[in-house]
């Protein structure tokens, strides 16, 4: 990455304001967190810092909040957890901005942390605010974007801050565009992008962006119905995405590019999404006017299989049916599993597919899971991150001292 971190500046003594994507799933009824992958996937930048003598100030979004003081979420739920990873007090505010936080700020010592109330409480830093910023600005002395999750935001924290502070990278933002670039760069070949998920529309910068780059491309879940239109299936009561066209022209981009594109032979399909709706395995010939597709069938996770044993390099994004229905997550299951046993480099693309293998406890057997859903997308697209481009280059004078 050709952008400083926080390994280039002196943080001693400093008050470092930290940007993480603590945008962790919780259970509904309980509000407990299920997922801490992306709090621990930033202990390597916190630990760095108090290990340094920075003060360091976490901030963060959680949820879709619109606005307003949404209770249930709060980041307190993460300042509990955090403290029992960091076996240190995580301290949280009251809001992310006025006299109680500056309080708060002021009154830390070297190697302390303290979170800050949920960002997305505010309007302004969703719309970007420069006076928002300006104000969480002031808490620190040097800004640190670690939230590679949501980096592809133009958000006040994202890209606000950097106006008024000199700002480096962290150590996970690092390691993300370093281990997706090179999936960019230098893929083994044969290199194989398997998706699913319900959208295609989310997925066609990236497949336009790397198909001069792979060998094949495996499509199952929710994409596979707008694809097998595109092909003149029936897909009867299967959600298509209003992406038909641009299916029918990746089909023939991939063609043109002799690229494998490879889609389901059979499929489950039911009547209704429900933990008690009977499913059936049969052809995607023969989907019945009253279904739709809820999982890959048997035939076609065999067939996806042996398509992937070919595989050096995969990359990841999207469930194959169903996954939160137990009796539909067979084709999902079956796809982590293969991964996990796979010689390759093998990329998990963040959001519900880095949950499903944590859930599994096959994240440590892939080579890299990236804590950013969309985020991975819009990189693996060839789009520069709002949020990293604001960075300082490598190329910027540093004083002797190590200060910028
Ligand atoms: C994510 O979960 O993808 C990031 O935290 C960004 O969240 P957002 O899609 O609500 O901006």
């Amino acid at each position: 990455m050709d952008k400083l971190t926080i390994r280039d500046v002196e943080v001693n003594g400093k008050r470092v304001l930290v940007r993480v994507d603590f945008n962790v799933p919780l259970d509904y009824i309980t509000g407990d967190i299920t997922d801490d992958s992306r709090i621990k996937a930033t202990l390597p930048t916190i630990d760095y810092l108090t290990e340094n003598g920075a003060r360091v100030i976490l901030c963060s979004h959680l949820g879709r909040p619109g606005g307003k003081v949404v209770d249930e979420l709060s980041l307190a739920v993460v300042a509990k957890r955090l403290s029992q990873i960091l076996r240190q007090t995580v301290e949280i505010t009251g809001d992310c901005v006025g006299p109680e936080v500056e309080e708060k700020v002021a009154g830390l010592k070297n190697g302390d942390v303290l979170l800050l109330e949920n960002l997305r409480f505010h309007d302004e830093e969703e719309k970007g605010s420069t006076s928002f910023a300006r104000a969480l600005s002031r808490l620190g002395d040097i800004f640190v974007n670690d939230a590679f999750g949501t980096s592809h935001r133009s958000h006040a924290s994202i890209v606000g801050f950097t106006r008024y502070l000199p700002a480096v990278s962290g150590l996970l933002l690092e390691k993300e565009i370093n281990s997706l670039g090179s999936v960019l760069e230098n893929p083994l070949h044969p290199f194989g992008v398997l998706l699913g998920g319900a959208k295609v529309s989310d997925k066609v910068g990236m497949l336009d962006n790397i198909m001069d780059k792979v060998d094949s491309i495996i499509i199952g879940g929710g994409m596979a119905a707008t694809f097998l239109k595109a092909k003149s299936y029936d897909v009867e009561l299967s959600l298509i995405d209003d992406s038909v066209d641009t299916a029918v022209d990746l089909i023939e981009k991939a063609s043109n590019n002799g690229v494998q594109l490879i889609l389901p032979d059979d499929i489950l399909v039911a009547g209704k999404i429900s933990n008690r709706a009977r499913v059936k395995n049969i052809s995607i010939e023969d989907i019945p006017k009253d279904k739709r597709i809820v999982d890959i069938g048997a035939l076609t996770i065999s067939n996806f299989t042996k398509e992937l044993e070919k595989c050096r390099t995969v990359f990841w994004n999207g469930p194959m049916g169903i996954y939160e229905i137990a009796r539909v997550s067979e084709g999902t299951r079956a796809m982590a599993n293969n991964l996990a046993n796979l010689n390759a480099t093998t990329i998990i693309g963040g959001g519900s597919t880095a949950e499903i293998v944590t859930e599994m406890k096959l994240a440590e057997k892939m080579t890299f899971v990236s804590t950013g859903g969309g985020a991975s997308l819009r990189f693996l697209s060839g789009e520069t991150l709002p949020g990293v481009e604001v960075l300082l280059d490598k190329k910027t004078a540093i004083k002797p001292t190590g200060s910028l």
